[in-house]
């Protein structure tokens, strides 16, 4: 049995079978990693991400999720989808589609729920989440009024009240303001420390170096194209540019303009 949370083997998929969005991914994610998936739009991180949550089921290849096969058809089975939901869990890139119970509270409390948590431990496991990610005072609104980073937060604390061993963030920092995305980071590399397997989708090449050990790179033929550590892989300006993760700018001094290469300077350890 494989000691790995995923391995990909050239896998492919087209959403309806004409919109390619995967083609021949491998991938290796072991337990307790921190990984980056980084890629200019529509290179296909989220659909890795529906793909690693058993929401797609890969048209060619495998994905085995802790060493076993991940297929649709296994879990079509009530207790064998909850095992998996109990061990994995995505927060959406778009909050709006994550969150649609009446109030935050019963968000937070509906996976537990559903996953057959008892009441007294979903109780306290509300009241703990919501201290993390300081949401106590929004647990009686409604999630669809919420500005985006409160809803971001509320999303984080739904997936963690779960506590699965794996976490999928898609996105998670986008939209955020700097204090907010410092909680963000905080809450990812705290999980990470408690042994949580930590795999993010990103744009964000600043907060790529803190919140990864592994950075994979999706090119525009929707496959990984590098796979390093954040300093090996964003330190090559050259590489970031040509897949549309760096941009030029142009800037004028004294009348006088140059272009120059926006990069992602801090890397953190
Ligand atoms: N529901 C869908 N139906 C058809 N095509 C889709 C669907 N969702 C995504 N795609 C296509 O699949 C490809 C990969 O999309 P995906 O959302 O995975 O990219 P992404 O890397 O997450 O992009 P972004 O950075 O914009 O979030 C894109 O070409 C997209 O148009
Ligand atoms: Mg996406």
């Amino acid at each position: 049995m494989s000691s790995n949370i995923f391995e990909l083997n050239d896998v492919s998929y087209a959403y309806a079978g004409k919109f390619p969005a995967l083609d021949g991914v491998n991938l290796v994610v072991r337990p307790g990693e921190k990984v980056a998936i980084i890629g200019a739009n529509g290179t296909g991180k989220s659909t890795l991400l529906h793909l690693l949550d058993g929401l797609v089921f890969p048209d060619h290849g495998d994905v085995l999720a802790f060493g076993e096969p991940l297929r649709e058809v296994s879990l079509c089975e009530v207790e064998a989808a909850h095992r998996f939901r109990r061990r994995v869990g995505l927060v959406f890139q778009n909050a709006d589609i994550q969150l649609f119970c009446p109030s935050v509270r019963e968000d937070i409390a509906f996976g537990p729920l559903q996953l057959g948590v008892d009441e007294e431990e979903v109780l306290h496991r509300l009241d703990a989440v919501a201290g993390i990610l300081a949401i106590g005072h929004l647990l009686d609104r409604v999630p669809h009024q919420l500005s985006i980073g409160e809803k971001r937060r509320v999303a984080i604390a739904s997936v963690l009240a779960i506590d699965p061993e794996v976490y999928l963030f898609d996105e998670p920092t986008a939209g955020l303001d700097p204090s907010t995305v410092r909680q963000v980071i905080d809450f990812i590399l705290k999980a990470n420390k408690r042994g949580k397997t930590i795999i993010t989708a990103t744009h964000d090449l600043h907060i790529a170096g803190e919140i990864a050990d592994t950075v994979h790179v999706f090119g525009r033929n929707r496959r990984i194209e590098r796979s390093g550590t954040p300093e090996s892989v964003l330190s090559d300006t050259a590489f970031l540019e040509k897949h549309n993760l760096v941009h030029s700018h142009q800037h004028r001094h004294d009348g006088s303009s140059h272009t120059h290469t926006h990069r992602p300077t801090e890397l953190h350890g």
